[in-house]
């Protein structure tokens, strides 16, 4: 027993205690790392085939019986999986909303790891709870919303969406008097629906399934051209249910469109929520940030009218994964949620310490705020505000000169940062393998995906050191990869 408390000492170098000889130890991992992927071949990924990658990743050892040294490790580790990751920074990763990340964002991740607050209970996270209030204050601020308004951070989208909708429903079962908590949803639930555009991104499906609703009760409403929610539509589907004898428990607009970018009309929508008296969620997981700029922000006026709004920083505002929030117009309906407990969450506590858990659908969790504060407070909102705009100019340019490209042709006008054509002539499965045959050289990571059940190639920008040179290369390789399909077969 004894011996092995002693044994501890061996392990000073493992464990940070935040001494001074580890502070060494991470700046140089860190370094090396980063080294790493500055080495990479200049492409946005290797071009290693799937089943090579396979052997090298488990040609290494995963729990050795004894460890080796960090440096051997760390260094071994860049050649094997860095090396062979996609570099979020290549101006040809163009695929997704997966952001290259900010230098005060990535500084904090490592103070976050190191301190290892935990969000859900005042005791474990003192400050890092006042910060994470801070931050929803004032994303609720910017949204529009009064002071009785808070939020939570949560894991991204997904998951704020999830918050977001599981507040609907509880709210839903509420006005029928029933605590859903307690006794599970009630047999009015069967007729309870959720209307979406039919953009919406699939979470709000994955919500109502994992709530017990089935993804039936989503009802998906025709969209625009643009790809943005038809009031008219909306108006007509409304009518349908309530003839059908089904009660709307939300309405959900998106505020920038996974594909297409496009921004529900807000105000319309929420006075359609306000005259059913259904909750009406905001995903703004992408155009949330256009809050930051004058200029961009003119699309989200309405925004102040929801109950609750997703918005992930993990996208436009260029943070490391995770860090998305739920913000509640009004911080009561967090009532909803909460589940008290004997070890965390009281109700006991000296007034001020607020528990988190209350709020979040997790328990532990990260302290993920610090990373967006940081980036925040080192480079302003004007910083941001002109790097977000210049991404949205981009995707315009990129437009302009899709439409220049006989071989391509643009399928909406980008009202976000992404981007979607096809080829005049060109089959689906030709798009499917210019996307793959580009993903397999490491030559481009290039966005697929279905506007309006039509197959379509995507660029997504999300770098702000990307110019016009840059959109111009992208669009010629994707270009010229059609005519080398074309010509090989
Ligand atoms: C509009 C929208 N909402 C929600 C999500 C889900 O976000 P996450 O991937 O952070 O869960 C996405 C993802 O792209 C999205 O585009």
């Amino acid at each position: 027993m004894l011996e092995s408390v002693n044994r501890s000492k061996d392990w000073r170098d493992l464990v940070v205690a935040l001494d001074d000889h580890h502070l060494d130890t991470l700046a140089r991992a860190a370094a090396a790392t980063v080294a790493s992927l500055r080495s990479s071949p200049d492409a946005p990924r290797s071009a290693i085939s799937p089943s090579a990658l396979r052997e090298l990743i488990r040609s290494r050892a995963l729990c050795p019986e004894d460890g080796d040294d960090l440096e051997t490790v760390i260094d071994d580790f860049a050649a094997t999986v860095w090396r062979h990751g996609v570099v979020v920074s290549d101006v040809a990763c163009v695929a997704h909303l997966h952001p290259p990340t900010l230098v005060p964002a990535v500084a904090a991740e490592l103070a976050i790891a190191a301190t290892n607050q935990s969000m859900d209970s005042w005791d474990q996270a003192p400050a890092a709870t006042e910060v994470e209030l801070y931050l929803m204050d004032w994303l609720a601020e910017l949204i529009g919303f009064d002071r009785s308004a808070s939020g939570v951070m949560t894991s991204g989208g997904t998951a704020s969406n999830l918050l977001g909708v599981t507040l609907a429903r509880s709210a839903a079962a509420a006005r029928l008097g029933v605590d859903v908590l307690k006794s599970g949803l009630p047999d009015e639930a069967s007729d309870w629906r959720i209307l979406c555009s039919d953009q919406a991104h699939f979470s709000i499906q994955r919500a109502a399934a994992q709530l017990g609703l089935g993804r039936d009760a989503v009802v998906a409403v025709a969209t625009t051209a643009s790809g943005a929610l038809d009031v008219a539509a909306l108006d007509e589907e409304i009518a349908r249910q309530s003839r059908a004898g089904a009660r709307v428990i939300a309405i959900v607009a998106t505020a920038g469109t996974t594909d297409l970018g496009a921004i529900d009309p807000l105000e319309a929508v929420a006075a359609r929520a306000r005259h059913l008296g259904c909750w009406l969620h905001v995903d703004a997981a992408v155009a949330g940030a256009f809050l930051l700029s004058e200029r961009l922000k003119t699309g989200l006026a309405g925004i102040d009218l929801a109950d609750s709004v997703t918005i992930d920083f993990h996208k436009l505002w260029w943070q490391p994964f995770n860090a998305s929030a739920l913000v509640v117009r009004d911080e009561s309906n967090f009532d909803l949620l909460r589940v008290r407990s004997d070890y965390l969450d009281r109700g006991d506590e000296l007034e001020g310490m607020v528990n988190l858990v209350g709020r979040s659908l997790d328990t532990s969790r990260r302290f993920d705020a610090a990373k967006v504060v940081v980036s925040l407070r080192t480079l302003g909102r004007r910083a941001l505000a002109e790097m977000l705009e210049h991404l949205v100019d981009l995707a315009v340019f990129a437009g302009e000169t899709i439409d220049a490209e006989p071989d391509l042709s643009l399928l909406a006008r980008p009202a976000a940062t992404t981007c979607v054509f096809d080829a005049p002539g060109a089959s689906e499965d030709d798009l499917r393998q210019v996307q793959q045959r580009l993903l397999a050289r490491g030559e481009m990571v290039l966005g697929r995906t279905q506007i309006k059940g039509r197959a379509a190639l995507k660029f997504t920008f999300m770098n702000p050191l990307a110019t016009t040179e840059d959109v111009e290369r992208v669009v010629r390789v994707v270009a010229a990869e059609l005519r080398a399909l074309r010509a090989a077969s």
